[in-house]
């Protein structure tokens, strides 16, 4: 998408222009457009995002887009990325549309809901319409450098909606490697990838057991950005990246299992957020880790009733081959614990169904015993619009996880099932301050909502690149 800007007043041709109103018609912006107009907003209210293509004569563009951004005293970073989404998907059949900046939006809610809603991923024949072109009115010079960061960070997103919206057939632990390596090409940044030979000489058994049935190898794959050499602050952030999970032999359901190419999202979301600290040059150091296998059935799967042992020796029994997530995030916090001298450890999973139950599709939920760390991440979350529930780390329920035959078992019944992973996940931190965001629920809808136009929505990178920003 080509972005430029451009004022009201002296801009360029395009196929349509964006002139948004508040609900009761009041322009948004400080010309008068209305008198211009063939038909001056008709049956046009201007709620929340509603859209009317009314035409006009005598300016650069035939056509103008009458856009409600519902009512003034109720304006929202949200409400304006919704009301804007609402314009994209109206026009994503023209080549090159210009949009009038409200008064008193934030550029960035702007931004945001015209480069997220104009992102399209497909294998139909016939490929889906985009703006190719866009013409931002009205803003600020000084702008353009937020614009760049935005653009920046709207890309990263996009990546990851295409890492989980693309086949997993395709998107395996070695793709997701070659993607670390590939985003290693910017500065500062370095990859570093174990593959199963490593994996067996650092004794990650976890991993390797997750692994064992697939056609593929499970990897580690770490990434690493140094902002501020001269600071020992080192944040480490784990994603799981199961690249499809048919749960092993202990088998999904035919319906449970048809998402489950989205089981890697923790993956490409850590990958990509370090990658945007890098490409936005933050004072910061931050290290992603991603785990990777494919959870497949097998003769070589392994199996309900086995214990395996982790990175650091802990034993661990195995009593439902779903719960594959826990042991590649456990080997991996481990070996972050004991290794990268890390100040906070920070995983994104696609952990349980769960947390879907509790939190439905549009939060994400997050478990840690930090306050500190706990109020960081709810302010990024609110600055950001990825939206967080703080959920109990209640260490009572850890009686659940006691085996008799090894140092732990990895689940613990259906009740609190989010809970007990989060507590089993901790045990793997040591002493380093923990939090578990568990965001099985956002990452991957049931259909496009608002400026989210695939299932995989990218949820977690804005979050984390506002996170980052504020450890600087
Ligand atoms: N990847 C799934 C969790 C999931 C379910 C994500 C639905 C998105 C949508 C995870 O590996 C899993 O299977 N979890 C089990 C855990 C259980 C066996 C303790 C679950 O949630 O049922
Ligand atoms: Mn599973
Ligand atoms: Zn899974």
């Amino acid at each position: 998408m080509k972005l430029s800007l451009g004022s009201f007043e002296n801009r360029k041709p395009s196929d349509v222009v964006v002139l948004p109103f508040w609900e009761g018609g009041q322009e948004a912006f400080s010309f008068s457009a209305k008198k211009k107009l063939s038909a001056p907003l008709g049956d046009f209210k201007g709620k929340q995002g509603e859209t009317e293509l009314a035409y006009w004569d005598g300016e650069p563009e035939p056509r103008a887009l009458l856009l409600g951004l519902g009512p003034k005293d109720k304006v929202s970073a949200e409400s304006v990325r919704r009301a804007f989404a609402a314009a994209v998907r109206a026009l994503k059949k023209y080549k090159k549309v210009s949009f009038v900046f409200p008064h008193t939006a934030s550029v960035k809610a702007f931004f945001e809901g015209i480069f997220l809603t104009n992102y399209a991923f497909t294998y139909a024949t016939e490929p889906q319409a985009l703006i190719d072109e866009v013409v931002l009115l009205g803003l600020d010079k000084k702008d353009t450098t937020l614009l760049t960061k935005f653009e920046s960070i709207c890309q990263g997103i996009s990546a990851v909606r295409s890492l989980v919206n693309a086949n997993a057939d395709d998107v395996t632990p070695q793709m997701l490697a070659q993607t670390a390596l590939t985003l290693s090409k910017s500065s500062n940044l370095t990859a570093t990838i174990f593959d199963r030979k490593k994996l067996e000489a650092e004794k990650m058994g976890l991993i390797l057991a997750v692994g064992r049935g697939a056609a593929v190898d499970p990897c580690l794959i770490q990434l690493s950005y140094k902002g501020n050499p001269s600071s020992k602050e080192h944040i480490v952030l784990v994603g799981k990246g199961i690249t499809y999970d048919t749960g092993g032999l202990s088998i999904k359901t035919a319906d449970g299992m048809v998402t489950m190419k989205s089981d890697m999202a923790g993956a490409a979301t850590v990958l990509h957020a370090v990658h945007q600290a890098a490409a936005l040059k933050l004072k910061i150091n931050v290290t992603a880790l991603a785990p990777c296998a494919e959870n497949a059935v097998d003769a070589k799967s392994y199996k309900p009733g086995d214990v395996y042992t982790g990175y650091g020796g802990k034993t661990v029994e195995i009593n439902n081959t779903d719960a594959e997530g826990r042991l590649v995030l456990a080997d991996a916090i481990s070996y972050a614990a004991k290794n990268l001298k890390p100040s906070c450890i920070i995983d994104f999973a696609t952990l349980t169904g769960a947390i879907i139950i509790a939190l439905g599709e549009e939060i994400a939920g997050f478990f840690t015993k930090d306050d500190k760390l706990a109020d960081k991440l709810l302010a990024a979350s609110a600055a950001s619009g990825d939206l967080l529930w703080r959920m109990p780390m209640h260490t009572d329920y850890r009686d659940a996880l006691k085996s008799d035959i090894a140092d732990i078992i990895h689940t613990g019944g259906k009740d609190g099932s989010a809970i007990k992973a989060a507590l089993f996940l901790q045990e793997f931190a040591g002493n380093v301050p923990f939090v578990h965001v568990d965001f099985a629920g956002p990452t991957f809808l049931t259909k496009p909502k608002h400026y989210n136009p695939t299932k995989a929505t990218g949820f977690g990178v804005r979050l984390l690149v506002e996170f980052l920003e504020n450890q600087q």
